[in-house]
């Protein structure tokens, strides 16, 4: 497989509500340790809100990137409980997940909401992955391309990016987040192609091509090499796998040797 030298590689770790920020200090020297040095694979740690700053020194001075799992779409104000494009700024925060499924569902996020946190990420200069996937109901409905094009219609309503590298799509089919049962290389490559097409409409040939779209959803080690060579595929959001380093580790090796 050759080497894609227009979209780096992206692996990133969505932590979601687990590490304290001693236990994620921990995992994130160990990365650093194995893959912080090199640069063909970018690699971006989500720890939650709490972990933030120590996570922030634990990669210092390395090129693991950190990111947030969610902000609030205001600068400031009387919103108890939820924390600004500003605050995450300031503990040197680059990236940020907005719309992944588990906040569409149980905080029932919709995607107006979701349109509004990726305009104020890109109005802060973060770099939204947006998380898109239909239900296995509406998989087995035969609906996904519907489900997925108003997602991305209505989630990105409104926004221009000044550069295609500020914007991430995560495809995660609800019905392989945390079930072990990925999506097959060939279902990924379908929809990552499909998305990529609607993004040449909605942006332009040039920008659909660089625009990275990863895939979510079970990624682990044993699946990373079938996943990632597919051509659309640019990465992987990865959960379960991402809390151990071993397992976090290589899949970014995996991602390596597809630059080699
Ligand atoms: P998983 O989670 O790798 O545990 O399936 C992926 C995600 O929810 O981002």
């Amino acid at each position: 497989m050759t080497a894609n030298v227009i979209r780096k590689s992206l692996i990133v770790g969505n932590w979601k509500m687990n590490k304290t920020a001693t236990e994620a200090v921990d995992l994130a020297q160990e990365i650093v340790e194995a893959v912080g040095r090199q640069t063909d694979v970018n690699v971006v740690l989500c720890p939650p809100f709490t972990a933030l700053s120590s996570v922030a020194k634990a990669v210092e001075g390395s090129n693991v990137s950190l990111g947030a799992q969610n902000l609030y779409p205001a600068k400031s104000g009387a919103f108890t409980g939820e924390i600004s494009p500003d605050m995450l700024r300031q503990l040197l925060v680059t990236y940020v997940i907005l719309g992944h499924s588990e906040r569409r569902t149980i905080f029932k996020e919709s995607n107006a909401f979701v349109n509004l946190k990726v305009h104020a990420a890109l109005e802060n200069g973060l770099r939204p992955i947006l998380c898109v996937g239909e239900t296995l109901e509406e998989h087995d409905a035969g609906r996904k391309v519907e489900v997925i094009q108003q997602q991305l219609e209505e989630c990105l309503e409104g926004i221009t990016v000044s550069k295609p590298d500020s914007l991430v799509i995560a495809y995660e089919p609800v019905w392989a987040i945390g079930t072990g049962k990925n999506a097959t290389p060939a279902i990924a490559q379908e929809v990552h192609q499909m998305i990529r097409l609607w993004l040449v409409k909605r942006f332009s040939k040039d920008y659909a091509a660089r625009i990275r779209i990863v895939y979510g959803g079970s990624l682990k080690p044993d699946n990373a090499n079938e996943l990632l060579t597919q051509p659309d595929v640019d990465g992987g959001l990865i959960g379960g796998a991402a809390l151990e380093s071993r397992s976090f580790i290589k899949i970014v090796e995996s991602a390596l040797r597809l630059t080699a």
